[in-house]
């Protein structure tokens, strides 16, 4: 029998693969499972089961009909990704199953606890570091809004060295990763897509639904680099820190949600920022107000064993403020000691107005809106992202360290040094070699009203 034209020609049409940032078939995703607490005014609080997803930029991309990667060691390969639109079209973002996500990415769930590692050695592979978001259902991430309420969580970092971030923290991704806003995307928050923060990274493959392959410059060490495109989208940074030095920020942008840059508009290949987001943000780390002597090992704070961080965000004023709570007792954040700074102890439209003046920093959080941004983004949902990072940047001395021309930081002028680490220490191949069990534990998240979460 002569097979029709018609047929052969309409199946070899939808043979051709769609423009679309897909999913894969070879390897069905497995989210990890952590449960959080939902907390009522009443002081009673639910489990909720929750899911994990790792960010699409750590997945395996590989060309739609094989096994081919469509990138690997920080470059794109130029058989299959000639174009965005064919690159677009002829890779797949894979899934992850129980064991990629243990032994491959280093991230291990039960119960209300996970943990993120450094550094995974798996076969003759190694994975480093790790950014995860919080799902309420396999597709779609789960969104908290802050204003009104507050969070807690258990955190051990003892073995979280110099110059590496361990971040717990809020950002305006789409809850359904940007499947919608963008119908090039059809892998979805399943896959960990649509990550934004208020850095407008450029490091990230996939953004606005395409790979971000034209243009993609490799990086001089490890397995990244930077496309033409960022996602910009505010944050509000709960927890940044290690061992040393820790941070909560508030980190605007001019808009409240997922927003692609383009090259200069990101802030990266000029000198004239364009003001899109204020990436460092309004910060409160005791250290850097002049209270070196608060967070570290043996410290008042003490690092070396966990503790518990509880942060509110109230919603007439916008302030946030933050205790700890360590065997059992109720510890305070400390006061900033620098002349010129309000005596608040939080984020408060004071300490934000305040400090870039005393810091000598340029008004990046007034330029993107001021407080007026900040309350506009506790009153929107957010999604919850965790995750463990070196970085190729600025080796993470925003968090732990003293630029180098203010070293040492016992000189440093007022607000230029974050915390206690040598910069050169956070170079991220040393740090990488040399703290290889480093591990964040993260546990027994809630959220509720304020008062709801925690008893003191
Ligand atoms: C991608 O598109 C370009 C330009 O149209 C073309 O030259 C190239 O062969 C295509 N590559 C693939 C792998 O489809
Ligand atoms: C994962 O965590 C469990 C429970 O804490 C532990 O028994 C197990 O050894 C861990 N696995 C890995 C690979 O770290
Ligand atoms: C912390 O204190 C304990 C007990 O006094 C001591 O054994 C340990 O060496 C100290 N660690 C650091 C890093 O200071
Ligand atoms: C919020 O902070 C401001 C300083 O910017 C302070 O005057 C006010 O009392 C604080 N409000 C609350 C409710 O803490």
């Amino acid at each position: 029998m002569r097979p029709a034209l018609g047929l052969l020609l309409s199946i070899t049409a939808a043979a051709l693969p769609a423009a679309a940032q897909k999913p894969g078939t070879l390897n069905p995703e497995v989210h990890p499972k952590l449960q959080w607490n939902s907390c009522s005014a009443d002081g009673s609080c639910a489990k909720v089961q929750g899911e994990l997803t790792i960010d699409d930029n750590w997945r395996w991309v590989h060309d739609a009909k094989g096994y081919t990667n469509c990138y690997s060691d920080g470059r794109w390969d130029s058989r299959i990704c000639t174009t965005e639109a064919n690159c677009t079209a002829n890779c797949v973002v894979e899934g992850a199953n129980r064991d990629d996500y243990r032994y491959g990415y280093g991230v291990n769930s039960t119960g209300d606890t996970v943990s993120l590692r450094l550094w995974t050695g798996r076969d003759f592979s190694s994975n480093v570091n790790s950014r995860l978001f919080l799902l309420e259902s396999e597709d779609k991430y789960q969104t908290f809004t802050l204003a009104g309420n507050e969070v807690a969580f258990d955190v051990d970092l003892g073995s979280v060295e110099c110059g590496i971030n361990a971040a717990l923290y809020f950002v305006g991704m789409e809850a359904d990763g940007g499947k919608k806003r963008f119908p090039d995307n059809e892998a979805g928050a399943k896959y960990g897509t649509g990550y934004c923060d208020a850095s407008c990274p450029m490091s990230l493959r996939f953004v606005g639904g395409k790979t971000n392959s034209e243009g993609w410059r490799p990086d001089e060490y490890g397995s990244g680099g930077q496309g033409y495109y960022g996602a910009c989208c505010p944050e509000f940074a709960l927890w940044n820190g290690n061992a040393h030095s820790s941070l909560m920020a508030s980190r605007n942008c001019v808009m409240d949600n997922y927003r692609v840059c383009e090259a200069a508009e990101c802030g990266v290949y000029s000198d004239s920022r364009f003001p899109t987001c204020d990436s460092w943000g309004c910060r409160y780390n005791a250290f850097q107000m002049g209270a070196p002597d608060f967070y570290g090992k043996n410290k008042t704070l003490n690092t070396l064993q966990k503790f518990t961080v509880v942060t509110r965000f109230d919603a007439q004023s916008g302030n946030v403020t933050r205790f700890y709570i360590q065997d059992g007792k109720k510890i305070e954040l400390p006061f900033p000691t620098w002349e010129g700074l309000p005596q608040q102890n939080a984020i408060t439209e004071d300490v934000c107005i305040k400090s870039p003046e005393v810091f000598d920093e340029g008004p990046a959080f007034v330029n993107v809106g001021g407080w007026q941004r900040h309350r506009s983004v506790l009153n929107q949902p957010l999604v919850l992202v965790m995750s463990i990072s070196t970085n190729y940047w600025d080796y993470n001395a925003n968090i732990d360290s003293t630029y180098p021309d203010w070293d040492p930081w016992q000189t440093a002028p007022p607000g230029k040094s974050n915390g206690p680490c040598y910069w050169e220490d956070g170079r991220p191949e040393d740090v990488q070699a040399r703290y290889r069990n480093a591990k964040v534990v993260w546990s027994n998240i809630r959220f509720g009203p304020i008062g709801s979460t925690v008893k003191v």
